[in-house]
């Protein structure tokens, strides 16, 4: 089955959608795809055949989201830890994964009238190279499309993203790109996987199963989390309507937090500024005082050359991932 499905959802759907559009609709919705072989074993089928069915329920559940005009959609299909299931089922998941890149590349003209960017996070030097080179063909070649973007996330968990992230701070202070004290949490982000992504409104796990199993720990602190009982080959569209709607009666919550979050992290950077300069300027005027004026010129004189800094680590930071993913397209496999 194909990525992007045509079709049209029934009249009742379609009303009932419209409905749903007049309240706020998530920008950003997630999915930890749980079930599949729950799923297989209820009917009586081979699990790579449930592994199947699940990737074709994602491709129906994108068209949905695309009629609910949700334009980003971050799912799980491989963590780190699924490596430790029997070598069987990883080399099914491995060869799915491959066969659907492929089509994905196939599929190009139609992804590029509907201005899908796929972009794939986790680490790709643990998958075999030529998945690796599938993804890197599928990601390059819908690098420019803005329209609505589709993050699949293979050989990932959270706690592993968020050590690269600090293992990159590590490397940008060592290559004396960064300071240490230019180390925050917006930085941080930055340099997730997920850097290129407003964080997830909602998060939606099917298959009974309450726990975020390691997956965007960061990025959901003020995310609407719904956890549903349905397996994931079997959701369907009321069950992501259902979802929407436990988004928009928490909405304003979610909302007055973030806009808490985001105050707090100007307040304390401009703290981690004005301690830096107070520190500087005592070691310029060998602890002499220093007046008021000079002090506020020091602060923006410093905080335009931290912003500098830090977008410069930033640029090279994409450059280094994008490189990664050009690479790979033109490496050629040699079996
Ligand atoms: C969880 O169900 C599902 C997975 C580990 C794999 C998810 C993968 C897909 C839906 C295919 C997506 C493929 C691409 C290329 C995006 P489970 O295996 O944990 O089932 P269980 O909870 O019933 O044991
Ligand atoms: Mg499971």
């Amino acid at each position: 089955m194909s990525w992007i499905q045509e079709g049209e959802l029934n009249l009742f759907e379609k009303i009932f959608a419209n409905v749903l559009k007049a309240g706020p609709i998530p920008k950003h919705v997630a999915f930890i795809m749980d079930g599949n072989r729950r799923y297989a074993r209820k009917k009586n089928m081979e699990r790579q055949e449930g592994h199947m069915q699940g990737f074709n329920k994602l491709a129906e559940t994108l068209r949905w989201c695309k009629y609910l005009n949700i334009p980003e959609v971050t799912v799980y299909a491989f963590s780190i830890e699924n490596f430790k299931r029997t070598q069987d089922e990883v080399d099914g998941l491995m060869e799915l994964a491959k066969q659907k890149f492929e089509r994905l590349l196939e599929e190009r003209e139609n992804l590029e009238k509907h201005g899908v960017c796929i972009r794939v996070l986790g680490d790709l030097n643990m998958l075999p190279l030529d998945l690796q080179q599938a993804i890197a063909k599928a990601v390059v070649s819908t690098r420019t499309h803005n329209k609505c973007f589709l993050n699949v996330c293979f050989a990932y968990t959270s706690r592993y993203e968020i050590t690269n992230a600090v293992r990159e701070m590590a490397w940008g202070v060592e290559q004396g790109l960064i300071k240490a004290s230019d180390v925050s949490e917006a930085l941080l982000s930055e340099c997730l996987y997920s850097n290129n992504s407003p964080n997830p409104d909602l998060l939606i796990r099917t298959s009974g199963e309450v726990r975020l199993s390691d997956f965007l720990l960061w990025q959901t602190s003020h995310s609407c989390l719904v956890f549903q009982s349905v397996l994931w080959p079997e959701f369907s569209f009321w069950n992501l309507c259902d979802a929407i709607i436990q988004y928009q009666l928490s909405h304003k919550s979610i909302q007055k937090a973030r806009d808490l979050y985001q105050e707090e992290q100007v307040l304390q950077q401009l703290e981690a500024d004005r301690a830096c300069v107070a520190e500087l300027l005592q070691h310029q005027g060998n602890g002499k005082p220093v007046d008021a004026q000079r002090r506020q010129e020091a602060l923006q004189r410093y905080t335009f050359s931290r912003e500098a800094r830090v977008q410069d680590f930033i640029q090279t930071l994409k450059h280094k991932r994008n490189s990664f993913f050009t690479d790979l397209c033109r490496e050629t496999v040699f079996t």
